[in-house]
């Protein structure tokens, strides 16, 4: 029986065993020896493994990536089935609170939380990056009365291209620092323009003066005849911790667009608009606006059982529950439910709130949801604070993509600058028609 190994001497460990896989292809006999590193066999080394000399090699087939890792990363690490969450090596624990959402968005970006200067120099540079050009608001004013706060902010953002046609140098450091300066600076501008669009209210400039948060909520709430709005400190803080809890998540949906479209080279506006269209999903950054509607729809603790039985029956999703990686408690969704209590304490107790603790009772004990390891992501509170502080639910999708945008930034810089990264681009297995031709046109 024939025998061919792959990348043999390359693959020992301390142990004395080999940190390597052997295939054995049933088709042609075969043995192949697949180093394993960090967990992880590369897919191109099962190419090896052919059927015949004229045969392509061995695909590996993961729709929706569910085993597949696209990249290495530094930034954020999660093990889902253990409930950690840690940005650049920090517990989220240890940031929600203690460190401010500019100095996080510094950290994914940078890799190391700031230094005192560091940090003005960056707080500068956010600061002086939120004004948009009068054309942006020209262009946000040709949206319909009703449109969603979120398509938008996806419009709007790609429309930002067309006023920086140096973003398109992605591989200029200089110039890809200035574009996460406007980005970031931006966002929480481009983002209270379109809620006041929706109102039909004039637009609030930001203010200088005020801190990230404390400025995004004037620029929201402020009356057009005062000269300045100052937010509740309580609201200012708990939104500054809630953007922390969502800068980053790694390879999730819209994270993982950002890095598809960047790596056609298109520049970071683009690219952050389509991931602010996967964000928009109701599976994804969607949820939060859903969890809402959904504890709304049922109104009182009574209605559970009947909802519950619902979702059972697969008539429907209990929204805000269920991860693709989180197999046990979302650790974002534990931050919230504190932070909830301050919001609350300031703003008066969302009665939504007795409804989901009630919601969530029943589902931690219920049979359906602990075996497929069900339990509250970061939209099932977040929904919940929001509209006690004031935000109507269609902004929602809105508050996750503005911090979310120093994940993107984060991960689109960390794959530009890698070596191995290539434009990204799927294999699939075909299943369509073999080869057929166009029948002779009948006379
Ligand atoms: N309610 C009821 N059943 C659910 C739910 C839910 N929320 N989530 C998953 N399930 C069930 C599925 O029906 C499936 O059951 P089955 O094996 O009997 O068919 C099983 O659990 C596995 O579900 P999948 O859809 O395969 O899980 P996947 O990892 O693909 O989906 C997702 C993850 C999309 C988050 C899913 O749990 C879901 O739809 N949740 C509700 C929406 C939501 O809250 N999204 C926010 C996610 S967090 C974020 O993006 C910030």
């Amino acid at each position: 029986m024939p025998t061919r190994k792959t990348h043999a001497g390359s693959v020992g460990t301390k142990s004395g065993r080999r940190s390597s896989l052997t295939v054995h292809d049933n088709r042609t006999g075969r043995d192949y020896e697949i180093p394993i590193e960090r967990g992880a066999v590369r897919a191109l080394d099962l190419r090896r493994a052919k059927a015949s000399d004229a045969d392509f090699g061995l695909l590996s087939y993961d729709p929706s990536f569910q085993n597949t890792a696209a990249c290495k990363s530094g930034i954020t690490f999660i093990d889902g089935e253990a409930g950690i969450l840690r940005y650049r090596g920090y517990p989220i624990e240890e940031l929600a609170g203690r460190k401010s959402y500019l100095e996080v968005s510094y950290l994914l970006i940078y890799g190391h939380l700031p230094g005192r200067s560091e940090l003005a120099n960056w707080l500068h540079n956010i600061t002086y990056h939120t004004m948009v050009h009068e054309n942006v608001k020209k262009f946000m004013d040709g949206f319909h009365h009703d449109a969603h706060p979120m398509g938008m902010v996806v419009s709007t953002l790609a429309a930002l291209s067309t006023f920086y046609p140096e973003a398109k140098q992605v591989g200029d450091r200089e110039i890809r620092q200035r574009q996460i300066y406007r980005l970031v600076g931006k966002i929480p501008t481009i983002a209270a323009f379109a809620y006041r669009h929706s109102l039909g209210m004039a637009y609030i400039y930001p203010d200088n003066e005020l801190s990230y948060t404390a400025n995004f909520l004037a620029m929201m709430y402020r009356p057009s005849w005062t000269a300045r709005y100052d937010s509740d400190p309580v609201l200012s803080k708990a939104l500054d911790t809630m953007f922390v809890l969502h800068a980053d998540h790694e390879q999730n949906c819209s994270t993982s667009t950002m890095r598809t479209v960047g790596s056609a080279r298109s520049d970071p506006y683009v690219s952050s608009a389509a991931a602010a269209a996967a964000l928009y999903g109701p599976l994804h950054g969607g949820a939060n606006e859903q969890v809402v509607q959904m504890l709304q729809e049922i109104g009182t603790k009574d209605n559970v059982p009947k909802l519950i039985r619902q979702v059972k029956a697969g008539k429907r999703r209990l929204m805000g529950f269920g991860h693709r990686v989180y197999k046990s408690y979302d650790p974002r969704a534990k931050i919230i439910k504190e932070a909830a209590d301050s919001v609350f304490s300031t703003t008066g107790k969302n009665r939504l709130i007795d409804v989901a603790l009630a919601l969530e009772k029943v589902a931690l004990s219920d049979d359906y949801f602990i075996k497929r390891r069900l339990y509250p992501n970061v939209d099932f509170y977040s929904g919940m604070v929001y509209q006690a502080m004031g935000f109507p639910t269609d902004i929602f999708p809105v508050l996750f993509a503005i911090p979310r945008m120093s994940g993107w930034l984060a991960h689109w810089q960390e794959m530009l600058l890698d070596e191995e990264q290539k434009i990204i681009r799927p294999r699939q297995i075909y299943t369509g028609s073999r080869e057929r031709h166009v029948p002779d046109q009948e006379t």
